[in-house]
C-alpha cells in the first residue's frame, strides 16, 4: 500500500479557504503564511476556581504567524494591494499591525514602512518589524498621531494604507468569527474582545452578521453587497463585550481620549477609526463597553498563564478580565457560552511578562542546593 493518490490536505491560509466569502479581486495571488485556524480552547481551570457555570472559550489568536490576529487582516490587506500593483504598504502601529504588515510585505517581495510611537511598542514586536525589514519609523508622539500621519501621507505617496480603516483587514479579520461558528456549530452567546482602534470588534461583527445571513443592507465602506453592519436582525448573533483599559477608555468616556496610557500598549489609543461602527456593533448586538484597571489586566494575563498554560499578551488579557469583572457582577445569563479573544502571544511583551514574575533562584550547581528547593516547594 502507498499513500499516493490521497487527497492534499495542506491548510494554505484563510484567502484560500474563505475566498468566496472574501471581496478580493478574482485573479488575486494569496499573500499567505498559513494565517487562520487557531484553537478555540476551553478554559477548565479558572470556570472551576470561579465557581461559574458558563462555557468559557478562548481563541488563541498569538497563534497566528506573527502572533496576533493582525495577519488575518494583512493577508486580504496585501493579497489585494499587491494584486492592484502596489509596491509598498504603510501603517502606524502600536506594535503588532507593525510586526504583520513586515512579515507580509516581505512575503509579498514589496516595502513596510511603519510608524510606531518611539519608546512605547513592546520589544517583540520592535523585533519582528526590523527583522522583516520594514523601515521603521520612531515618531515622537502616540499612536494616535501616527495614524493621522499614514492617513495623509496615503493620500500623497504611492504606498498602500494597511491600518483597519483599510476595507480589506475588516475582511480578513471577520474570518475568526466564521472559525468560532464551525468549531462551536453555532454562535456563542457573547464575544468578549479587547478595544483599542475598535477594527476587531467591528470585524467580528461583521463575520457575525454575515453568518446569519443578513448580508442585504449597504456597505458603509463600499456601498456594494459585501453585508457591513446590516440593519435587520433576525438571525442569532452573540451580544459584543468590548473591553478597554481605563487610561484609555474613549467608548466609557463617550469621547476621545487625548493622552491615553496604560501598561497594555497594544490598546493605548484614544481615538479609535471604527469609533462609529464599533458603537453599532455593541448596540446591535445588545452589548456593552466596560473598563479595567492595569492591574486587572495583568491580574488576567497571570491568570490565564499559571492556571491554564495559556499566555497571552497584557492587551488580550482584557477579554478574560473583562468576562470576571462582569460574571461577578452578575451581568451575564447562566448557562451561557463565552469566547473570548486573546488578540497576541504573550512573547511578544517579554519585559512586562518578566516584571510581574518573580524572580529566579539562583544557587550554586550542586546537588544539595537544588535538592533543598524542591523539597521545601513541595512541602
Ligand atoms: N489586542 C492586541 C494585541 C492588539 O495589538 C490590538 C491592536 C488590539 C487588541 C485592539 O484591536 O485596534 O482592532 O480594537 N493593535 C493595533 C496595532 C492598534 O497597531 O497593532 P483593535
Amino acid at each position: 500500500m502507498t499513500n499516493t493518490g490521497q487527497a492534499a490536505t495542506r491548510y494554505t491560509g484563510l484567502v484560500d479557504k474563505y475566498r468566496d466569502r472574501l471581496p478580493i479581486r478574482a485573479d488575486a495571488q494569496a499573500v499567505s503564511l498559513g494565517e487562520g485556524d487557531t484553537p478555540l480552547v476551553r478554559l477548565e481551570n479558572i470556570p472551576a476556581a470561579l465557581g461559574i457555570d458558563i462555557d468559557v472559550y478562548v481563541k488563541y489568536e498569538g497563534l497566528n504567524p506573527t502572533s496576533s490576529f493582525k495577519d488575518r487582516g494583512m493577508t486580504v490587506a496585501v493579497t489585494q494591494a499587491v494584486a492592484e500593483g502596489s509596491r509598498a504598504v504603510i501603517c502606524a502601529s502600536t506594535g503588532n499591525t507593525s510586526a504583520s504588515a513586515a512579515a507580509y510585505a516581505a512575503r509579498a517581495g514589496i516595502i513596510a514602512f511603519v510608524l510606531i510611537p518611539e519608546g512605547k511598542i513592546a520589544l517583540g514586536k520592535l523585533a519582528q518589524a526590523m527583522m522583516h525589514g520594514a523601515l521603521v519609523i520612531q515618531i515622537k508622539g502616540n499612536f494616535d498621531r501616527g495614524m493621522g500621519l499614514v492617513k495623509a501621507l496615503a493620500d500623497e505617496a504611492p504606498v498602500t494604507l494597511v491600518n483597519s480603516v483599510n476595507p480589506y483587514r475588516l475582511q480578513g479579520q471577520k474570518t475568526a468569527a466564521f472559525e468560532i461558528i464551525e468549531a462551536l456549530g453555532k454562535p456563542p452567546d457573547y464575544h468578549c474582545l479587547p478595544v483599542g482602534n475598535a477594527g476587531n470588534i467591528t470585524a467580528h461583527w461583521i463575520g457575525y452578521s454575515e453568518h446569519a445571513g443578513l448580508n442585504t443592507a449597504a456597505c458603509a465602506f463600499c456601498a456594494g453587497d459585501c453585508g457591513f453592519l446590516p440593519r435587520s436582525a433576525d438571525g442569532r448573533r452573540p451580544r459584543m463585550l468590548g473591553y478597554q483599559a481605563s487610561g484609555a477608555a474613549p467608548f466609557l468616556r463617550g469621547a476621545m481620549v487625548d493622552k491615553p496610557e496604560t501598561v497594555a500598549t497594544a490598546i493605548r489609543i484614544g481615538h479609535p477609526q471604527s469609533w462609529d461602527f464599533a458603537w453599532a456593533a455593541s448596540r446591535e448586538s445588545g452589548g456593552w463597553f466596560a473598563e479595567l484597571s492595569d492591574e486587572q489586566i495583568l491580574a488576567a494575563q497571570k491568570m490565564l498563564a499559571e492556571q491554564e498554560g495559556i499566555f497571552c499578551e497584557p492587551a488580550s488579557a482584557a477579554s478574560v478580565a473583562g468576562l470576571i469583572q462582569d460574571l461577578r457582577a452578575g451581568k451575564l445569563v447562566a448557562g451561557s457560552s463565552v469566547v473570548c479573544t486573546l488578540t497576541g502571544h504573550g512573547l511578544k511583551d517579554p519585559d512586562t511578562a518578566i516584571r510581574q514574575s518573580s524572580e529566579p533562584i539562583t544557587v550554586e550547581a550542586e546537588m544539595d542546593a537544588v535538592k533543598r528547593i524542591i523539597l521545601d516547594n513541595m512541602a
